[in-house]
């Protein structure tokens, strides 16, 4: 597992806000708001029409403050016959670092399969993206006692025909966002999203054989500035925020929230 990075909170933008002018001024509120950070890197997920725009306003679509990146999805593929889709390829040419998949939403709305996310998450290594990776149980799934189950089913079938490729790249974020505390005002409580922590740690090390891939474990589903803390204290490497990435001044709190921690 990675220490030495900063702490990455992640804003998914999912499909808000409705206009160009609310996304630039949505980022421009956050920018002036966070200012420097020294800890925290973070990750603007707007919807892909936005993201050159948004880019071009900051310095090449590096980055800029500590600022990056990322789509909220990509294909399989780097380019071809594949109407409506957008390539890896496309998204790291264009300055994007970053690339969300296997989102619930998507598991839920469009049937995306572990099969289909392997596939984005080796297409998005290849293309030089850091891929961050959703997994997590339903509801029913807890209460039956299945989470660890689903996870490690997530997990070995996601990830275990790219073991090669994982060893060789070292930025692949994991995070853990239980699908009953997304949107939901009803987070994960800290303690037992470390215990679950601990079990994917588990499991991947299984995974990778001899333990040598660089993975960060986040934490998603319900996090905002007064409980954002509480995961990152306990040992998460950063968040991914929802609802809370829309609404400027609590985004800012959270970063800044987080920045103080180390
Ligand atoms: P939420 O969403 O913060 O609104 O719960 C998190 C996510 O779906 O990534």
């Amino acid at each position: 597992m990675n220490n030495e990075q900063k702490t990455i909170v992640i804003g998914n933008w999912k499909m808000n806000p409705q206009t160009l002018g609310q996304a630039e001024s949505l980022l421009s509120s956050i920018k002036k708001g966070v200012g420097e950070t020294k800890n925290v890197e973070i990750v603007i997920c707007p919807p892909y029409i936005y993201l050159p725009i948004l880019m071009g306003a900051s310095a090449f679509g590096q980055g800029y403050d500590g600022l990056a990146f990322g789509s909220q999805n990509c294909f399989w593929k780097q380019s071809g016959a594949f109407t409506g889709e957008i390539s890896p390829e496309m998204l790291k040419k264009m300055g994007c670092q970053y690339v969300i998949i296997g989102h619930s939403e998507r598991r839920q709305n469009l049937r995306e399969t572990n099969k289909m996310i392997s596939k984005k998450l080796k297409a998005a290594l290849d293309a030089g993206l850091k891929p961050i990776l959703c997994i997590g149980e339903t509801e029913e799934q807890r209460k039956q006692g299945k989470t660890e189950e689903i996870l490690s089913f997530q997990l070995r079938n996601v990830l275990s025909k790219i073991s090669q490729l994982l060893t060789v790249h070292c930025s692949l974020f994991i995070v853990y966002e239980p699908i009953w505390a997304i949107g939901t005002n009803n987070p994960c409580n800290p303690k037992d999203a470390f215990k679950t922590k601990l079990f994917i740690e588990k499991v991947l090390t299984k995974l990778s054989k001899n333990g040598s891939w660089t993975i960060s474990i986040l934490y998603g589903g319900s996090i905002d500035s007064k409980n954002a803390k509480d995961y990152v204290d306990i040992g998460f490497n950063g968040l991914l925020v929802g609802n809370a990435s829309l609404k400027p001044k609590e985004f800012v709190k959270i970063v800044k929230t987080i920045d103080k921690i180390r």
